[in-house]
């Protein structure tokens, strides 16, 4: 297959994917199951290993300082529905937060511990568990739900990263400082890399 082909591939298996996270979300609306089935038709697509290289997600230049690289592969014209591909190259830990919006994570590529949390009664957070994501697992959290992540070592990591809004949208994600015990807001990201659109 030519990367030409493999784009062409590629698109097509994403763009069938979001169709059926949709109907998902139509016929059930945000819920715990739903996010499942949709982290479930993440994990499918995962499989499709061959329509997700290394070589098609390249690292963050060495020029800067970024450990990581967020590829566009599905957004709606609302901007609803975002799905990336997201590349890290370790030395990855995030504070705990939440998205307000449900979000899903699959693996790929390398492993992702993700540390997941409750909120405390004064205003802090408790670990409640830990969960890898690696090729064939994935996470899906509701909007509210905490956790955090974290990479180890510099070989790539390669997931998916779903969200029910893009992530250029939203600047009031929450997260927590454990040494100050304040809780601030991410900005929206930027910085979002389009895949060339097969020809
Ligand atoms: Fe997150």
């Amino acid at each position: 297959m030519t990367a030409k082909e493999r784009a062409a591939a590629r698109a097509e298996a994403v763009r069938v994917a979001m169709m059926q996270v949709r109907a998902i979300e139509v016929a059930q609306g945000v819920t715990r199951q739903a996010i499942a089935d949709m982290r479930d038709v993440l994990i499918d697509l995962a499989k499709r290993r061959d329509l997700f290289p290394l070589e098609d997600f390249p690292p963050p230049e060495a020029t800067t300082a970024r450990k990581n690289a967020l590829y566009r592969l599905s957004e709606d014209p609302d901007h609803r529905f975002a799905l990336y591909a997201q590349l890290s190259m370790g030395g990855t830990n995030s504070p705990a937060h939440d998205h307000t919006t449900w979000a899903v994570i699959v693996g790929m590529e390398g492993q992702e511990v993700n540390r997941l949390y409750d909120p405390t009664d004064d205003g802090a957070v408790a670990e409640r568990e830990q969960f890898v994501v690696e090729a064939g697992t994935g996470l899906a959290l509701m909007p509210d739900d905490l956790h955090s992540i974290h990479i180890e070592g510099d070989a790539p990591v390669l997931n998916f990263h779903m969200y029910g809004l893009a992530l250029e949208q939203l600047d009031r994600r929450r997260y927590y400082n454990p040494e100050t015990h304040v809780w601030k807001h991410f900005p929206a990201s930027e910085g979002i890399r389009d895949l060339p659109a097969p020809a």
